[in-house]
């Protein structure tokens, strides 16, 4: 696990940045593993500030979406299938029929579940995931408790991430029980995962998925069985590392060649 600490989210926005653009030149069908929340904007801000100062090429680029409320009809604001649309996709030139979103509303949940992997797997899976975390160390919508080897399905939300969402929406009460979300083992399959975490209020999550035990009450913390995860603080999200001084001095000292 690699953790990368800046001063602010302009910065992560740019290094997570100049990675996709980096893959997207190297593999112009490169598929994308999109996440929602705050923590990810500076990322589709700046590609999207690329695309229409420099051309950044995504029209042979695919995206995954990494979950979905259940219960929200389509076309809600609020549903991830929007948000991703609206924050990122559109702001963009991929295909829209490139944009993939697990079916909250599907009749078959378990097997719009499976198509889901399978499409996946069909374009060869997942080459970079962005992620966000929750306040209780949840990656997707794998609550804690989530089995580390889990695949796309049907998860009911803890309390406080229904709390913590409840901001997009009127009221608490507007805020589903249910949701679909990639599984941690899926999430693992992603070939380089890019964990993004902002603000005083992640910094006790982070330090359990990074400095820890792996364990499914943290599931974040599966990320530390990865070959490849890149995980970009600002200061108040890193507050709590105690390694904090040596992630600093291991980038400051990293050749420039190696990238994320
Ligand atoms: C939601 C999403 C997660 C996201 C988390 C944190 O629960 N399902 O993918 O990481 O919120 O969001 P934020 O970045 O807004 O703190």
């Amino acid at each position: 696990m690699e953790v990368v600490i800046v001063p602010g989210s302009k910065q992560i926005g740019k290094l997570a940045a100049d990675a996709i653009e980096a893959l997207l030149r190297r593999k112009p069908q490169a598929v994308l593993g999109l996440a929602t929340g705050s923590s990810p904007l500076p990322i589709y801000d700046e590609l999207a500030a690329r695309h229409e100062r420099d051309g950044l090429d995504f029209s042979q680029a695919h995206a995954f979406a990494l979950d979905e409320y259940v219960g929200l009809e389509r076309g809600h604001p609020e549903s991830y299938r929007e948000v991703i649309r609206r924050e990122f996709t559109s702001r963009v030139n991929i295909t829209p029929e490139n944009v993939h979103n697990p079916d909250g509303s599907a009749a078959d949940i378990p097997a719009a579940c499976s198509s889901y992997e399978e499409a996946m797997h069909a374009l060869g899976g997942v080459d970079l995931q962005i992620l966000g975390v929750g306040t209780d160390g949840h990656i997707g919508f794998n609550e804690p408790g989530s089995s580390l080897a889990s695949r796309t399905r049907i998860k009911s939300l803890i309390e406080q991430t229904r709390r913590d969402n409840a901001r997009f929406f009127n009221s608490m009460a507007e805020v589903p029980h249910h949701v679909v979300t990639q599984g941690l083992g899926t999430i693992m399959e992603a070939r380089h995962v890019m964990l993004v975490a902002t603000g005083a209020q992640k910094a006790q999550a982070v330090r359990d998925f990074v400095e820890g035990p792996v364990s499914a009450i943290c599931p974040a913390s599966v990320l530390q069985f990865h070959p490849h995860a890149t995980v970009l603080l600002d200061e108040a999200a890193a507050s709590s590392l105690k390694l904090a001084d040596f992630y600093r001095h291991t980038y400051d000292n990293k050749p420039g060649w190696q990238g994320l």
